[in-house]
């Protein structure tokens, strides 16, 4: 039944390597993403339009959104910050996209120069615009249980913000532990808040793995009723913005978490695992995924 599925967000292409410093040449995101979409994934970020004086390794974004393989069944959100990026990825085809707001005023400022409520500006013109064309918007809340910059954040301001994404018509809102500091008091407390405004079906939860509570806080996501999961291939990904935040919850962990409970993704772990050592290659650093080293291990 549909109950037992859980819906992966691969941000690996984006969240991933965004925070990789040495450039990863365009034709290798390219197979990246492609590899990634013969894996049964159904939803993949691909990359984002944000200023490149900001995120260098993003600067290829066009390219690789007009070259990548595109599956009837996979949907390709790209990131974008204001209506400058809509633009942008509309030019090359672009059906959904992806906002990003804070829940915290510090990584706000730090991660796309405004306040909270600019930033909720900036997007409320994102979504006025996509609307007229069709095209869907996610949106993430970051820092819903910590900011590097302000310390711990209110569950409150979570689910102020959430409300607003959601009152512009944003489909889904994915809760960001941005920089992994969450644990299952502090994640249960924020989702709890959340949980007043809004239902479970409309949220997604993006944890990253900072302190290893990834797959914990992911659990207290499912109890709460929350299928839709984010994560990255090999645990790639932190934000350049966001100090002392390492990757995200590697999907191969999160796959062999959720099948073992019985729970359907439609993903085959085999392919993903070679996807991840093929990016872990690229970037010439092992996998952070425990299921992959386990399944390797000879
Ligand atoms: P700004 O400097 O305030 O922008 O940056 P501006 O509107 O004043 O424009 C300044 C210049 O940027 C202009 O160019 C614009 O054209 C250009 P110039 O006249 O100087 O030549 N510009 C753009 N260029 C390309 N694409 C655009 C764009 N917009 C303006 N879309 C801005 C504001 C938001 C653009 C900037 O701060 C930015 O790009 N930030 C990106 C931050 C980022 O990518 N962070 C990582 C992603 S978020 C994340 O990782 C968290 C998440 O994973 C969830 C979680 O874990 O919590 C999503
Ligand atoms: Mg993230």
């Amino acid at each position: 039944t549909t109950t037992d599925f859980v819906k992966i967000v691969e941000v690996g292409p984006r969240d991933g390597l965004q925070n990789e410093i040495v450039f990863v040449p365009t034709d290798k995101k390219i197979k990246f993403i492609d590899k990634l979409s013969q894996t049964g994934l159904c939803s993949i970020e691909v990359t984002s339009f944000v200023n490149p004086k900001w995120v260098k390794q993003m600067s290829d974004n066009k390219e690789v959104f007009s070259k990548i393989e595109k599956k009837a069944n996979i949907d390709y959100p790209v990131l974008v910050p204001n209506a400058k990026g809509l633009y942008d990825a509309l030019e090359v085809g672009v059906k959904e996209v992806a906002v990003f707001a804070s829940a915290s005023e510090g990584f706000a400022m730090k991660n796309t120069n405004g306040s909270i409520q600019q930033v909720l500006d900036r997007i409320k013109e994102v979504t006025t615009i996509s609307r007229g064309k069709g095209i869907k918007v996610r949106a993430y809340v970051s820092c819903v249980v910590g900011c590097p910059y302000d310390g711990q954040i209110s569950p409150k301001s979570v689910a102020k913000v959430t409300e607003q994404l959601l009152s512009f018509g944003c489909y889904e809102i994915s809760l960001g532990d941005t920089i992994g500091v969450g644990t299952i008091n502090s994640m249960n407390n924020m989702l709890k808040e959340v949980l007043n405004v809004t239902s479970p079906k409309k949220l997604a939860v993006h944890c990253h793995d900072t302190y290893g509570q990834g797959l914990v806080n992911i659990i207290v996501g499912l109890e709460k009723g929350i299928n839709v999961v984010d994560s990255a291939v090999s645990g790639l990904g932190g934000c350049p913005f966001a100090k002392g935040a390492t990757g995200n919850v590697a999907t191969e962990d999160v796959v062999y978490m959720l099948h073992g409970m019985g729970l359907k993704t439609g993903i085959n772990l085999e392919e993903l695992v070679e996807c991840g050592n093929f990016i872990s290659n690229i970037i010439g650093r092992p996998t952070q995924s425990r299921a992959n080293q386990a399944l390797h291990k000879k």
